[in-house]
């Protein structure tokens, strides 16, 4: 009987998180949308901040596996705005164990103000997205992350397009090494945990319902056949 409730368990956490993230959204986003009013992008600046950033994510933006730096192009302008906010405050990438995070994060610094976070944010968002090749040695059952894949559907949309109201990236074009070692850091606490950031520890209850790493693989499998 003990798994009935541990999958209660499970639910409920994941249901209460659901419910924190909901309300933390509300607020947060309503800022962040007055303050992306503000001013609007610099293609050409952005195009010339990006030439630091291909080092690691490659010229074309697809990502560089070596580099532990994931494909960027295309992913839209709020998200990689938000995550690069996210790096230069300290709330994603400064924890001990987060090896490509503390990589990214004297990166964001680099950044001197809103307006140059906002200007390759729009370039990369231009970008056209690269369709990485599959990497993973042990690919999981499609059809089983399918049936995980419903949970992850409410924010991240039944096609994998993400939400912006909710935060949610998308999870198509991403890497699927990267999608691996996401899940696996948000299992670990290493990423959504940090003082401050207030979208991160909702995905924290989210992984909590993938119950072991044959599951992981298998939602993984199932997010790479949806089509970008
Ligand atoms: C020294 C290598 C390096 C450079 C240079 C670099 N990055 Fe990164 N970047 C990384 C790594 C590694 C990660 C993955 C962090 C993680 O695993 O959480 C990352 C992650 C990101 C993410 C998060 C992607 C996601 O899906 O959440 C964004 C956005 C990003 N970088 C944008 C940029 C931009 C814009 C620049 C140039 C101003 C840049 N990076 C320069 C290494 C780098
Ligand atoms: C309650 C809404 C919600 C649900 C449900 C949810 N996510 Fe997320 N997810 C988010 C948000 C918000 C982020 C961005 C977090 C941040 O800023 O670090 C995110 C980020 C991610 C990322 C990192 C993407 C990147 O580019 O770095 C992955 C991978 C991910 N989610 C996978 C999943 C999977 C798999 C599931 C289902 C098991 C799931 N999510 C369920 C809201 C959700």
């Amino acid at each position: 009987m003990s798994w009935v409730f541990e999958r209660f368990t499970r639910s409920v956490v994941s249901m209460s998180a659901l419910c924190i993230f909901l309300a933390v959204v509300a607020s947060s986003l309503g800022a962040f949308a007055a303050s992306a009013q503000e001013a609007s992008a610099d293609l050409a600046k952005g195009k010339a901040l990006f030439g630091l950033c291909t080092q690691c994510h490659g010229t074309n933006g697809g990502g560089m596996q070596a580099a532990l730096a994931p494909a960027i192009a295309g992913l839209p302008a709020w998200y990689i705005e938000a995550q690069l906010v996210k790096f230069k405050s300290g709330q994603r990438g400064l924890h001990a164990q987060d090896t490509g995070g503390l990589r990214m994060y004297p990166m964001s610094r680099w950044l001197q103000n809103e307006q140059e976070q906002k200007d390759v944010a729009a370039y990369v968002a231009s970008l056209p997205a690269v369709a990485p090749a599959p990497t993973l040695a042990q690919a999981g059952d499609a059809a089983k992350g399918q049936g995980y894949y419903a949970v992850c559907s409410a924010c991240h949309a039944p096609d994998g397009s993400g939400n912006q109201g909710m935060g949610a990236p998308p999870l198509t074009g991403l890497n699927d090494w990267y999608l691996l070692t996401s899940i696996q850091k948000y299992k670990k606490s290493i990423r959504g945990s940090l003082p401050g950031d207030t979208l991160g520890p909702a995905m924290i209850g989210m992984v909590a319902t993938l119950p072991d790493d044959d599951a992981v693989l298998d939602v993984i499998a199932h997010i790479q056949t949806l089509a970008k």
